[in-house]
């Protein structure tokens, strides 16, 4: 039994990562989230309070962050800003969130000598060719796009640098997109489940050809707690399920299941600076951690996740109106 210090635990994939914890698991859970707009803390409505507290606070804050690594086994790192629309608007909660929160994450991992992960994402890498038969491995150069993802290259590389000059016992993981219950609806797939539900056109950016590598959160989930418990010190493990598909093919596919014809969406401004393909090789995952996918059959799990969408719209009404009013003044 350990006790886990989960930042970012109320949001997308944090909050599946506390009830894949508690389920999988004996370990006790202290979430510690802001409960900026992309936390919600009904995402972990029901859970087992003898084996989970909920404290509301900022990873930037160094006193408050202090008190609870001294109590912990172990952080589990999700907590950040993560929508790139939003980076390209405004950076700088980017900057404070995901490099300042996790520089103060880091020095109390270091000073209470607390084993830390960081979840991080395959945007660090870029943006590959349509055609390229290579796919982004722990081997491939940083070479970020966005202020997001600026960001969180730069939080990986304060990570490897307290393992290095501080002995820090950290690991990384860089994981492709998540798909599953509990993703903000501003997320493209959410978005355009409800999109249909509210009777809204889907929206695809450009025309539709970006590719991104579909994992289930439960899959995210199972491979970061592989990684907590055999992976070694200081090494970053890709996560991903060999999930590409095109943004307009998931379109057809939502379309098709929510029952609408199958040009029923609308072309629209495209994203600023917008990465084309994303694609993982998570053989190392595979072979030296033994690590497998639960859920590799995307349109079976896209079906379960346009139910949960369709059975819970009490738990993501309230942001859609503002959500598509933003998108709306972009032209999007
Ligand atoms: P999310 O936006 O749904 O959730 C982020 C959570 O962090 C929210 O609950 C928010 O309130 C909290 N938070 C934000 N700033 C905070 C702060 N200063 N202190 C404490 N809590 C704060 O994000 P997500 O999609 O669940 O992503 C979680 C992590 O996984 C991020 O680090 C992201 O970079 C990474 N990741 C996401 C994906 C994906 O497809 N969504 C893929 C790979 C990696
Ligand atoms: O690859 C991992 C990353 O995946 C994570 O690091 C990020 O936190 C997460 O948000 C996600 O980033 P993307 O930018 O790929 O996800 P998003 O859901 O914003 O968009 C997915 C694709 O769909 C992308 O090509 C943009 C496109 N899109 C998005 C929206 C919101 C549309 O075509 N229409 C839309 O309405």
């Amino acid at each position: 039994m350990k006790h886990l210090l989960i930042t970012g635990g109320a949001g997308f994939i944090g909050s599946n990562f506390v009830r894949h914890v508690l389920a999988h698991t004996d370990h006790y859970v202290t979430v510690l989230d802001a409960l900026t707009y992309a936390g919600n803390q009904d995402s972990l409505a029901g859970l087992d309070e003898a084996r989970m507290r909920f404290v509301h606070g900022s990873i930037a804050d160094s006193e408050l962050v202090d008190t609870l690594v001294g109590d912990a086994d172990v952080i589990v790192h999700f907590a950040a800003e993560s929508h790139n629309d939003n980076s390209l608007h405004d950076p700088r909660p980017f900057l404070d969130t995901n490099i300042v929160g996790t520089y103060v994450l880091l020095e109390a991992a270091r000073k209470h000598d607390v084993r830390l992960h960081h979840v991080s994402t395959d945007e660090v890498y870029g943006d590959l060719e349509l055609d390229d038969p290579l796919r982004f491995s722990e081997h491939t150069p940083y070479n970020p796009s966005s202020p997001y993802s600026a960001t969180k290259a730069g939080s990986d590389m304060l990570v490897r640098a307290w393992v290095r000059s501080f002995g820090v016992r950290a690991t990384i993981s860089n994981c492709s997109n998540n798909y599953g219950p509990y993703q903000h609806v501003e997320k493209f797939i959410p978005r355009q489940i409800t999109n249909v539900i509210r009777g809204i056109r889907p929206k695809l950016y450009g025309a539709g050809l970006n590719v991104r590598d579909w994992i289930h959160a439960d899959d995210h989930s199972s491979a970061v707690l592989t990684i907590i418990d055999n992976g070694q010190i200081g090494e970053t493990y890709l996560i991903g399920a060999d999930g590409e598909k095109n943004n307009k093919a998931v379109v057809e596919m939502i379309l098709a299941e929510m029952g609408q014809g199958p040009d029923a969406y609308d072309h629209v401004t495209d994203r600023a600076g917008h990465d084309l393909r994303y694609a993982i090789d998570a053989t190392r995952l595979r072979t030296e951690l033994g690590w497998q996918p639960r859920f590799p059959d995307f349109a079976a799990g896209l079906r379960d996740t346009i139910a949960w969408y369709r059975e819970h719209e009490e738990w993501w009404a309230p942001a859609k109106d503002a959500t598509e009013a933003f998108y709306a003044r972009r032209g999007q």
